[in-house]
Protein backbone atom coordinates (compact mmCIF):
# COMPACT_ATOMS: atom_id res chain seq x y z
CA UNK A 1 0.00 0.00 0.00
CA UNK A 2 2.62 2.19 0.99
CA UNK A 3 4.75 1.64 -1.77
CA UNK A 4 1.20 2.17 -4.53
CA UNK A 5 1.28 5.78 -2.44
CA UNK A 6 4.69 6.15 -3.56
CA UNK A 7 4.36 4.74 -7.68
CA UNK A 8 1.04 8.13 -7.11
CA UNK A 9 2.91 10.85 -5.45
CA UNK A 10 5.88 9.80 -8.22
CA UNK A 11 3.84 9.97 -11.26
CA UNK A 12 1.96 13.03 -10.33
CA UNK A 13 5.14 14.70 -9.43
CA UNK A 14 6.75 14.11 -13.16
CA UNK A 15 3.45 14.69 -14.43
CA UNK A 16 3.17 18.13 -13.07
CA UNK A 17 6.91 18.46 -13.35
CA UNK A 18 7.07 18.27 -17.00
CA UNK A 19 4.82 20.87 -18.60
CA UNK A 20 2.32 23.63 -17.27
CA UNK A 21 -0.19 21.92 -19.34
CA UNK A 22 -2.76 21.89 -16.51
CA UNK A 23 -2.07 25.66 -15.77
CA UNK A 24 -2.23 26.45 -19.78
CA UNK A 25 -5.43 28.32 -20.18
CA UNK A 26 -5.36 30.75 -23.90
CA UNK A 27 -7.48 34.16 -23.60
CA UNK A 28 -10.67 34.23 -25.47
CA UNK A 29 -9.77 34.64 -29.64
CA UNK A 30 -6.22 32.61 -29.53
CA UNK A 31 -5.64 31.61 -33.32
CA UNK A 32 -4.86 27.52 -33.55
CA UNK A 33 -1.22 28.43 -34.59
CA UNK A 34 -0.71 30.67 -31.62
CA UNK A 35 -2.05 28.09 -29.44
CA UNK A 36 0.47 25.79 -31.39
CA UNK A 37 3.30 27.68 -30.54
CA UNK A 38 3.09 28.34 -26.75
CA UNK A 39 1.62 24.86 -25.70
CA UNK A 40 2.94 22.49 -28.13
CA UNK A 41 5.82 23.66 -29.97
CA UNK A 42 7.87 22.42 -27.00
CA UNK A 43 7.35 18.67 -28.12
CA UNK A 44 5.67 18.84 -31.64
CA UNK A 45 7.91 21.46 -32.46
CA UNK A 46 10.31 23.66 -33.93
CA UNK A 47 9.62 23.42 -37.33
CA UNK A 48 10.29 25.10 -40.48
CA UNK A 49 7.28 26.72 -42.94
CA UNK A 50 7.30 23.39 -44.48
CA UNK A 51 7.16 20.85 -42.10
CA UNK A 52 4.28 22.85 -40.67
CA UNK A 53 1.71 22.08 -43.13
CA UNK A 54 3.21 18.26 -42.56
CA UNK A 55 3.84 17.64 -38.97
CA UNK A 56 0.77 15.98 -37.32
CA UNK A 57 0.87 11.97 -38.44
CA UNK A 58 -2.78 11.23 -36.87
CA UNK A 59 -3.87 7.96 -38.72
CA UNK A 60 -6.36 8.09 -40.99
CA UNK A 61 -9.36 6.60 -38.65
CA UNK A 62 -8.57 8.91 -36.11
CA UNK A 63 -8.12 12.32 -38.47
CA UNK A 64 -11.35 13.26 -37.17
CA UNK A 65 -12.05 16.72 -34.53
CA UNK A 66 -13.45 14.41 -31.95
CA UNK A 67 -10.21 12.50 -31.65
CA UNK A 68 -8.00 15.25 -31.65
CA UNK A 69 -9.58 17.09 -29.07
CA UNK A 70 -10.12 14.38 -26.58
CA UNK A 71 -6.40 14.09 -27.13
CA UNK A 72 -5.88 17.81 -26.22
CA UNK A 73 -7.76 18.09 -23.38
CA UNK A 74 -7.47 14.45 -22.02
CA UNK A 75 -3.78 13.63 -22.83
CA UNK A 76 -2.80 10.36 -23.44
CA UNK A 77 -0.03 8.05 -21.70
CA UNK A 78 3.11 10.30 -22.68
CA UNK A 79 1.00 13.49 -24.02
CA UNK A 80 -0.20 15.51 -21.06
CA UNK A 81 -3.62 16.71 -20.89
CA UNK A 82 -4.77 20.36 -21.63
CA UNK A 83 -7.79 20.64 -19.39
CA UNK A 84 -8.14 24.41 -20.05
CA UNK A 85 -8.38 24.59 -24.04
CA UNK A 86 -11.68 24.63 -24.71
CA UNK A 87 -14.80 26.21 -26.24
CA UNK A 88 -13.66 28.28 -29.31
CA UNK A 89 -9.84 27.69 -28.53
CA UNK A 90 -10.35 23.89 -28.71
CA UNK A 91 -12.12 24.26 -31.61
CA UNK A 92 -9.13 26.50 -32.89
CA UNK A 93 -5.98 24.68 -32.38
CA UNK A 94 -7.99 20.95 -33.26
CA UNK A 95 -8.77 22.68 -37.14
CA UNK A 96 -5.19 23.56 -36.69
CA UNK A 97 -3.56 20.01 -35.99
CA UNK A 98 -6.39 18.64 -38.88
CA UNK A 99 -5.04 20.79 -41.27
CA UNK A 100 -0.92 20.04 -40.50
CA UNK A 101 -1.78 16.79 -41.06
CA UNK A 102 0.38 14.54 -42.53
CA UNK A 103 -2.00 12.24 -43.91
CA UNK A 104 -5.04 14.95 -44.40
C1 LIG B 1 5.14 17.31 -23.06
C2 LIG B 1 5.13 17.04 -24.48
C3 LIG B 1 3.87 17.34 -25.29
C4 LIG B 1 3.19 18.53 -25.37
C5 LIG B 1 3.46 19.83 -24.63
C6 LIG B 1 2.14 18.30 -26.34
N1 LIG B 1 2.18 17.01 -26.80
FE1 LIG B 1 0.95 16.16 -28.18
N2 LIG B 1 1.89 14.38 -27.97
C7 LIG B 1 3.01 14.17 -27.22
C8 LIG B 1 3.47 12.80 -27.41
C9 LIG B 1 4.69 12.19 -26.74
C10 LIG B 1 2.57 12.20 -28.32
C11 LIG B 1 2.60 10.79 -28.90
C12 LIG B 1 2.35 9.76 -27.88
C13 LIG B 1 0.94 9.73 -27.38
O1 LIG B 1 0.02 9.81 -28.18
O2 LIG B 1 0.77 9.59 -26.17
C14 LIG B 1 1.59 13.23 -28.66
C15 LIG B 1 0.54 13.03 -29.53
C16 LIG B 1 -0.32 14.02 -29.98
C17 LIG B 1 -1.38 13.83 -30.94
C18 LIG B 1 -1.74 12.53 -31.60
C19 LIG B 1 -0.94 12.32 -32.85
C20 LIG B 1 -1.28 11.03 -33.53
O3 LIG B 1 -0.61 10.77 -34.54
O4 LIG B 1 -2.17 10.30 -33.08
C21 LIG B 1 -1.98 15.02 -31.12
C22 LIG B 1 -3.13 15.33 -32.06
C23 LIG B 1 -1.30 15.96 -30.26
N3 LIG B 1 -0.29 15.32 -29.57
C24 LIG B 1 -1.63 17.29 -30.15
C25 LIG B 1 -1.02 18.20 -29.28
C26 LIG B 1 -1.43 19.58 -29.15
C27 LIG B 1 -2.51 20.24 -29.98
C28 LIG B 1 -0.64 20.14 -28.19
C29 LIG B 1 -0.71 21.55 -27.64
C30 LIG B 1 -1.98 22.01 -27.14
C31 LIG B 1 0.26 19.10 -27.71
N4 LIG B 1 0.01 17.94 -28.41
C32 LIG B 1 1.23 19.27 -26.72
C33 LIG B 1 3.64 15.09 -26.39
C34 LIG B 1 3.24 16.40 -26.19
Amino acid sequence: MKKQMLLVAAAVAVLSGCSGSKDYAPTAGTSGQEIFAKACIGCHGPLSDEELTTFWEVTPENMNAAYVAAKITQGSMSMPSFPNIKGAELEAITTFVLEHNKNK
